[in-house]
């Protein structure tokens, strides 16, 4: 069998350093807060380049808590992506804004900066890009804009912790930068757990009161906030696989180019584009097919042991929960990939003899 990601696989080398940092917190009845929680912030931070980072209870959590520090709110646009794990959007309806979707770059499957200023009308207050599959958006067309127009910029960095744009890494560029450790995800934690970043003292003060119930000083509380804490436990295994993640992108990065030479001349095949000077970790490899034959592959992949998924099956506005207005939206390139994409296994641990079963497997069911 070959799995879409094998987190245990990814534990097993460091299993005795978690299982010791574990003890050691359960000794201390320390659960909540303390020196792993400060500890990973600081070493996030400075891992990544950005002055300020929060950790809090999940990537979803962050981009609320974002856009919430922002002030956005009713009668608010926020311009994002309808080809996303459908939090970005949540996050959105959540502080009670407008999400207005623009289409996306049909090789990179990030938002089409190019036909972002269409979409800006004088309600619209941020831009949500999402670094979809590990690969960074085009922020260095992107951040002009968003100044030219007054708008803020959330990045939803969940799926590409440890991807660069030029020199910096994603989570860098805008007001804040939203990660997310779910398991699977490229920095992953054995449970929930997010991240946000910033260069802004008073936004980072703003989202650690919003984490912890709007307080900074014992019942006292400024604002009405939530709460979002990562706890030490998690806190204490991410500062563990902080150090790897370096290493176990690299070994995706390998991954893809194994695909990509298996894969290359089979037409009919799109494999990911990466953007020049663009440095993609591949939490996803996803390929583009031929609509009618899709289901024909995942079958025979199946029938292999191999697994597959579709990410992502519609675009965001289609989804039912959102308001009956967005379900006639037709952006084409958004419907064109949603129909035709197909996820492939990929993780650090991948051996090239698992890669080229499932390209092999690929390959005999055109
Ligand atoms: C693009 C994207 N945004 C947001 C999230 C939400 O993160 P979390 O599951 O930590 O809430 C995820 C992951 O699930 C994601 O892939």
């Amino acid at each position: 069998m070959i799995p879409m990601v094998d987190i245990a696989a990814g534990h097993t080398a460091l299993q005795e350093d978690i299982a010791n940092a574990l003890k050691d917190i359960v000794a201390t009845g320390q659960f909540v807060g303390g020196p792993h929680v400060q500890g990973f912030e600081k070493e996030a931070a400075t891992f990544l380049g950005a002055p300020y980072a929060i950790s809090c209870a999940s990537g979803t959590d962050a981009l609320h808590m974002a856009l919430r520090a922002l002030d956005i709110g009713p009668g608010d646009e926020v311009i994002t992506t309808p080809f996303t794990y459908f939090a970005t959007v949540e996050a959105i309806f959540y502080v009670g804004a407008k999400p207005v979707f623009v289409d996306i770059d049909p090789h990179t499957f990030n938002i089409d900066v190019s036909q972002l200023e269409e979409a800006v009308t004088p309600a619209t207050r941020a831009i949500v890009p999402v670094h979809i599959f590990g690969q960074p958006a085009a922020m260095d067309q992107l951040m002009p804009l968003a100044k030219k127009h007054h708008l803020h910029v959330v990045e939803d960095c969940a799926q590409s912790f440890g991807a660069r744009h030029g020199a910096d890494f994603t989570g860098t560029f805008g007001d804040v930068g939203c990660f997310s450790f779910f398991p699977t995800k490229n920095l992953g934690a054995c449970g929930d757990g997010g991240l946000m970043t910033t260069h802004s003292p008073e936004l980072a003060d703003k989202l650690r009161l919003l984490c912890s119930h709007g307080s900074n000083e014992r019942n006292h509380h400024k604002i009405i906030g939530y709460n979002s804490r990562l706890d030490s436990m998690q806190a204490a295994i991410l500062r563990i696989k902080l150090n790897h993640v370096h290493e176990c992108n690299r070994a995706r990065r390998q991954v893809a180019d194994w695909y990509r030479e298996g894969l290359g001349d089979v037409s009919g095949i799109e494999a990911p584009t990466v953007n020049a000077g663009g440095d993609h970790v591949y939490h996803q490899f996803t390929i583009l097919v031929p609509e009618q034959v899709r289901e024909t592959i995942r079958h025979h992949l199946s029938e292999q042991g191999i697994a597959s998924a579709i990410h992502y099956a519609l675009p965001a506005y289609r989804q039912q929960a959102l308001p009956e207005e967005y379900h006639s939206h037709k952006l084409p390139v958004a419907e064109s990939v949603t129909a035709r994409c197909l996820s492939l296994p990929i993780y650090p641990e991948m051996s090239r003899e698992q890669v080229d079963r499932v390209v092999q497997a690929v390959r005999e069911s055109w």
